[in-house]
């Protein structure tokens, strides 16, 4: 165990921007190095691209640059995880902590599996997938919540996120189709699309396993809301008529029975008529309700302060920071862990050790 691990940060975008802050507060982390995917951003200090002071740490986009740092993890928050780079560090003895979507990597086969956990024993490393949905209300929070049941009959997780502050173009409209037409969005599907919405496969599958239950399939349907006055994103325009809401559910059926719900509303707009949000004042929230005995239901929101009255509303920051910081505050975790894919199965309960000041 050290007292201090030296954390290489990849990708300054919504939620790595929110990781660099987090890793230059946290008492036990040290920001070692920056990768860096977009061209502009190589030479720029760290500080300034998270829009705080700067740090005296310049971004690069070579991996060889930060490999040679002898860093102890890395800080994984690129658009997309590359397998490949991630067994780079990982054999290369860099802990991986990501959000990018290798929450439960035995969902998507013993290829993988074997890959990573090969990975890691060479290089003695460990890595953890994590964010705050998938990676917290999805699974952290209905496990913990299990805790106190005698029997489950269903688990419901619902979210409603106001996307208009989420500020990421390739996310929000390439890829899940806000501001297109529906029939554009069906007939030309993302090459990554089914990929993320396997991010919350994962956590069906990592919800089962964890209570101990054989999962038959997971159904997936999806359903789009069309806006018809538009909206503005910060990521772009929705004209009048295209996507202004999806919504997407996804049901873990267990005996026969869609035993665990994930459902996601996701908004930019509140004119989508029946059975959408129709207040503007709304807040990303999410619930957990668990249908047994006793029920259960826990709800939680964010906001940049409950004081000021949820004067931010439709924010996504607080979220961002959210999803940065489980990652964050997982690295000293991970980094003291045995080799090998390390979930929330296995890891003890994380903590914001350090953040009270
Ligand atoms: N689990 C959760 O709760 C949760 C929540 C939100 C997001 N996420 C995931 O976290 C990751 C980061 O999300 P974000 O909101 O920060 O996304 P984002 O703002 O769109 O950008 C992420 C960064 O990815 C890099 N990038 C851009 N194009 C790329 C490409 N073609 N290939 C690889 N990297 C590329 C850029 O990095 P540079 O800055 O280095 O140029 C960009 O800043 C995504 O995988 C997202 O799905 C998870």
């Amino acid at each position: 165990m050290k007292s201090r691990y030296r954390v290489i940060q990849y990708a300054t975008g919504g939620v790595g921007k929110h990781a660099i802050a987090g890793i230059a507060e946290h008492p036990r982390l040290q920001l070692a190095g920056l990768l860096v995917h977009s061209k502009d951003k190589v030479g720029r200090d760290a500080g300034a691209l998270a829009g705080i002071a700067p740090l005296g740490v310049q971004a690069t986009d070579r991996v060889e640059d930060v490999l040679a740092l002898g860093a102890d993890c890395v800080s994984y928050m690129a658009l997309w995880p590359d397998v490949e780079l991630i067994c780079r560090f990982l054999e290369a003895g860099l802990n991986v902590v990501t959000t990018s979507g290798l929450l439960y990597p035995k969902f998507f086969g013993a290829e993988l599996v074997e890959r990573l956990e090969a990975a890691c024993r060479r290089g003695g490393t460990s890595v953890h997938g994590t964010g705050i949905n998938p990676g917290f209300s999805g699974e952290v929070l209905p496990l913990t919540m299990s805790m106190l049941s005698r029997r489950i009959e269903q688990i419901t997780v619902r979210e409603f996120a106001d996307f208009r502050t989420y500020n990421s173009p390739e996310l929000n409209h390439a890829m899940l189709g806000f501001g297109r037409d529906p029939a554009d969005v069906r007939a030309h599907k993302h090459p990554n699309f089914d990929l993320m919405m396997r991010f919350f496969h994962q956590s069906i599958h990592l919800v089962a396993d964890g209570l101990g239950v054989a999962l038959e399939r997971i159904e997936q349907t999806e359903e789009y809301g069309l806006t018809p006055v538009g909206a503005t994103m910060e990521s772009g325009p929705v004209p009048p008529g295209t996507i202004g809401g999806i919504k997407t559910r996804f049901a873990g059926v267990v005996a026969g029975r869609p035993m665990i719900v994930i459902e996601l509303t996701w908004v930019a707009a509140y004119d989508l008529g029946a059975g959408w949000p129709a207040a503007a004042g709304e807040h990303t929230h999410w619930s957990v309700t668990i249908e047994g005995q006793p029920s259960l239901r826990c709800s939680f929101e964010q906001a940049l302060s409950f004081e000021q009255g949820h004067a931010t509303a439709g924010h996504t920051a607080p979220a961002m920071i959210c999803t940065a910081m489980h990652a964050v505050n997982a690295i000293p975790y991970v980094c003291e862990a045995e080799p090998g894919i390390r979930t929330f199965l296995d890891l003890p309960l994380i903590a914001a050790k350090g953040a009270f000041r």
